[in-house]
């Protein structure tokens, strides 16, 4: 099914003339004037209906607003929305690929990804556009996404966390149970006990990796990166990183790596 035929069935918040849009739509401006941030060029990307973008660009008084976005049909929305806002800053469409940004767009003050978008990419297309967005940024930019936690929401918040039993054995059985989870870090609590008896054994703090994440990452600061399956060696998948980039991955470790930037 194609993006086009996605969206007309999927109907996402973002048509100016619907009152739940039109929240989403107050909100953002609110969201945008509370942070202390400024621009005078706003760059709405995989914008759909421009929401977002104007949302921002009225909030921060920019005097520019670029639309990227595949759907055209959608973006020419994008009037009834500055309409609404009360505000006419230098437009530019922008139909194309996000993931082709830097040849599409020039410098900017303020990139949005609005509307928990990013699943449309893939862990290697995630760095790509990270990439390319910090590159049409200028050197005080900044990059605003708005996102949801998947793995809390639809793993934790299904099967998963309520009890597992991890281990049986003849003496005792290991269960565990979801305690909480840090959208930060993105590791999860979980309590161990021992039965019969309930006995608190240990506390765990994890993260539920998936493979293309880390092959994505590793991409980062390796020329080449494989997934090898699991075949006939009785091991489980494999990922392996050959021909590091030196200068880069020093660059990085430098630095204090943390979800608060601090
Ligand atoms: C969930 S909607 C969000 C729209 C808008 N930002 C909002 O907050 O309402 C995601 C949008 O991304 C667009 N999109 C998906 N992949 C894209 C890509 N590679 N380049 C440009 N736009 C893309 C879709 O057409 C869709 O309009």
């Amino acid at each position: 099914m194609s993006l086009e035929e996605f969206y007309r069935h999927f109907r996402w918040w973002m048509e100016p003339g619907d009152d739940g849009a039109l929240r989403r739509f107050k909100a953002i401006v609110s969201f945008f004037e509370g942070q202390e941030v400024a621009a005078s060029k706003v760059l709405d990307l995989c914008a759909g209906t421009g929401i977002a973008g104007v949302a921002a660009a009225k909030a921060l008084s920019a005097s520019e607003l670029t639309l990227v976005e595949t759907r055209k049909e959608d973006m020419e929305k994008v009037r009834e929305w500055l309409e609404i806002a009360g505000i006419n800053p230098k437009l530019s469409l922008v139909a194309g690929d996000v993931l082709k940004l830097p040849s599409l767009v020039g410098k900017h003050d303020l990139a949005v990804l609005w509307g928990h978008t990013m699943p449309h990419f893939d862990p290697f297309q995630a760095v790509t556009l990270f990439s390319g967005v910090a590159s049409v940024l200028s050197d005080d930019g900044a990059f605003f996404i708005e996102e949801t936690d998947r793995i809390k929401r639809f793993l934790f918040g299904s099967s998963y966390r309520d009890f597992l039993v991890e281990r049986r054995t003849p003496e005792y059985v290991l269960v565990s149970l979801h305690e909480g989870y840090d959208v930060r870090r993105g590791v999860e609590r979980r309590g161990y006990y021992r039965l019969p008896g309930f006995e608190r054994i240990a506390d765990m703090e994890l993260r539920l990796w998936d493979l293309a994440s880390q092959l994505a990452l590793g991409r980062i600061f390796f020329r080449e990166a494989e997934l090898i399956t699991p075949g006939e060696h009785g091991v489980s998948e494999v990922l392996v990183f050959r021909r590091p980039k030196g200068k880069i991955a020093r660059e990085v470790y430098s630095e204090p790596q943390n979800s608060m930037g601090v």
